[in-house]
């Protein structure tokens, strides 16, 4: 059996990327594909339990290095439950994050730096690399606003508290946008970049168009 296809979603918080997991994972299943879908951090149980600590506001004065570490502690766990098992058995998986979010957020936004991310991704992740990474990455303005927005709603949300990165000011957002385009321009085989402030079905389409390319590459591996 052929290995499946392993495709990412990256983007800043309220670039769209989870509305645009959930177009694709449909329109993947109108063709027939039944993808495995997942989100990091999450998407096992304990998973769930590094997410709530990491991104209840109670955590606050987490060291950068802690958050890095807990983000592969969280990646480690999805790779040897859901991933890999999933890619072996030949299925399709769409996972909403994975390490182009840490050395955005963490390598750029905490400023811990590429390299560290990179290597931390090699000893834990091993040589596992997404075969197409999507990128949303709407204007810095634009992008600035919707954290803001998301800021204002989640003040106001009931439920698990999930707002700590979103307290985080512009400039750190700023540094995690740079990074997510630095990530686009160095790999440009694996990434792509839909930027720009596009219509959710203009942005559905540039997404469905790469993955269909894949997917004809896949089968004529
Ligand atoms: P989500 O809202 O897209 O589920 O992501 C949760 C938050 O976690 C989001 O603000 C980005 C952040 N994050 C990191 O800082 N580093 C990581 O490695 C991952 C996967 C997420």
């Amino acid at each position: 059996m052929s290995r499946g296809l392993f495709v990412t979603l990256e983007g800043l918080d309220g670039s769209g990327k989870t509305t645009q997991l959930k177009r694709l994972a449909i329109w993947m299943e109108k063709r027939g594909i039944e993808p495995v879908v997942t989100r990091q951090p999450g998407g096992t149980s304990t998973g769930d339990r590094i997410r709530a600590l990491l991104l209840d506001s109670r955590s606050a004065g987490l060291a950068p290095m802690t958050e890095m570490a807990l983000m592969f502690a969280d990646r480690a766990q999805a790779i040897a439950e859901v991933i890999e098992p999933a890619l072996a058995g030949g299925k399709t998986v769409l996972c909403d994050r994975f390490t182009d979010s840490t050395e955005a957020y963490q390598g750029g936004g905490r400023a811990l730096g590429s390299q560290l991310v990179l290597e931390m991704h090699r000893l834990i992740c091993g040589g596992l690399q997404p075969d197409l990474t999507v990128l949303l990455l709407p204007s810095l303005d634009r992008s600035l606003e919707r954290a803001r927005r998301r800021n204002d709603r989640v003040a106001e949300k009931d439920g698990p508290d999930e707002s700590r990165f979103e307290r985080e000011q512009d400039a750190f957002y700023r540094r995690v946008w740079e990074k997510y385009r630095e990530i686009a321009r160095r790999d440009t085989e694996r990434v792509v970049a839909v930027e720009g402030d596009l219509s959710i079905d203009d942005v559905h389409e540039q997404i469905v168009e790469a993955v269909s390319e894949r997917l004809v590459m896949a089968h004529s591996r």
